[in-house]
């Protein structure tokens, strides 16, 4: 009995190790090596998941790098996980809440007061919560509209002069495929009206994803021949604790495994195409365009520059009002 179970259950493992190996060769790997000794990156929620990796493969490769999270003591507990074993580089960890406006501005006045240079911004802080919860910013804005459009724009804004200062230099803003279901409602920007949920999605955070993609395609525009260039990445469906906030009940996770096996990527991998943009020297004249799988991605849903412009113009109003 055992050892026909035996002869069962292995050459599944086999297959399904197989299936696995097959599926991880197609999510690329960012090959640039060289060293980042002289060279600042920012990166914001780099204390966990995706952030946690791309921070720990800059070190790794001798950059200086600014830890932007908004709870400190993680952001210490992460310089002495990284510090076991890897001694280059430099981290920095600062406090920044994307929640709040006031938070962003004063990180954004301590950054300039500190780094006369920031070669690479790397947008990567996210929020998904679920939407029964009504959570919002302390402004008072949608809080994935507010902390993963909204915040990250007036970051940037912010911080936008130096970057081109320090040119050649890069922002790499973090979206995800979930764009594809979003929808840029200037009537319902900020939730007003409610959202309803299409089927699983989660309506508010595809829709900041899409808005990131906007963002950095209109910026890209407006950074042309400045030395500035900015990506979107789409980093693939990762374990991370991004929905650390979504309650699922365990037979969701008996069901998800076979799932899982094949399409979740470990963070590490999660962070190869932000690590790719951050850093592939090859990149350079690439400006404006999407990335995943190490790879330009083209969205089912094209980008209307008349959405992207106005997008620009209404947040704009919505950070200065604020
Ligand atoms: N995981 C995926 O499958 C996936 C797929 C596509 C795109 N992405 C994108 O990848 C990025 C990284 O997410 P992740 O998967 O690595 O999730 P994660 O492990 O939850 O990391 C998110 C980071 O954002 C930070 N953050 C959240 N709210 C913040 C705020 N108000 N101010 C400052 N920092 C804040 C978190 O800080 P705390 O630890 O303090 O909460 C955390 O460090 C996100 O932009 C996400 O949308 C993820």
């Amino acid at each position: 009995m055992v050892s026909s179970l035996c002869y069962l259950i292995f050459p599944v493992i086999l297959v399904m190790g197989l299936l696995r190996k097959c599926r991880e060769s197609t999510w690329g790997r960012c090959q640039s090596r060289t060293p980042l000794q002289g060279r600042v990156f920012l990166v914001t929620g780099a204390n966990s998941g995706i952030g946690k990796e791309t921070v720990r493969e800059l070190v790794r490769r001798k950059a200086r790098v600014i830890m932007a999270c908004r709870n400190l003591q993680s952001a210490r507990d992460v310089v002495a996980e990284i510090r076991k074993d890897i001694q280059t580089g430099e981290l920095i960890p600062m406090e920044l809440d994307l929640s709040s406006f006031i938070s962003i501005r004063h990180f954004a006045l301590e950054v300039l007061k500190t780094f006369s240079e920031i070669h690479v911004l790397i947008n990567n802080a996210g929020v998904y919560a679920p939407l029964k919860d009504r959570c919002l910013t302390k402004e008072g804005f949608e809080i994935h509209f507010g902390v993963n459009h909204l915040g990250h724009f007036l970051l940037t804004n912010l911080l936008l002069d130096r970057l081109k200062e320090s040119a050649p230099s890069r922002i790499v803003v973090v979206t995800s495929k979930l764009l594809e279901s979003g929808q840029i409602d200037f009537s319902n920007l900020n939730a007003e009206k409610g959202l309803s949920a299409k089927g699983r999605m989660n309506p508010g955070y595809c829709n900041s994803k899409l808005a990131n993609a906007y963002f950095a395609a209109e910026l890209a525009k407006r950074t042309e021949n400045t030395g500035v260039s900015v990506y979107s990445v789409c980093p693939g469906f990762t374990y991370t604790g991004l929905f650390r906030n979504v309650k699922r009940s365990w037979f969701h996770y008996v069901l998800f495994s076979p799932v899982a096996l094949m399409f979740l990527r470990t963070a590490n991998q999660g962070a190869q195409t932000v690590l790719h943009c951050a850093t592939e020297q090859s990149l350079e004249n690439e400006s404006g365009c999407i990335y995943r799988d190490c790879k330009i991605y083209e969205p089912k849903k094209k980008l209307d520059p008349e959405i992207a412009d106005r997008l620009w113009s209404v947040s704009n109003e919505l950070i200065n009002v604020s």
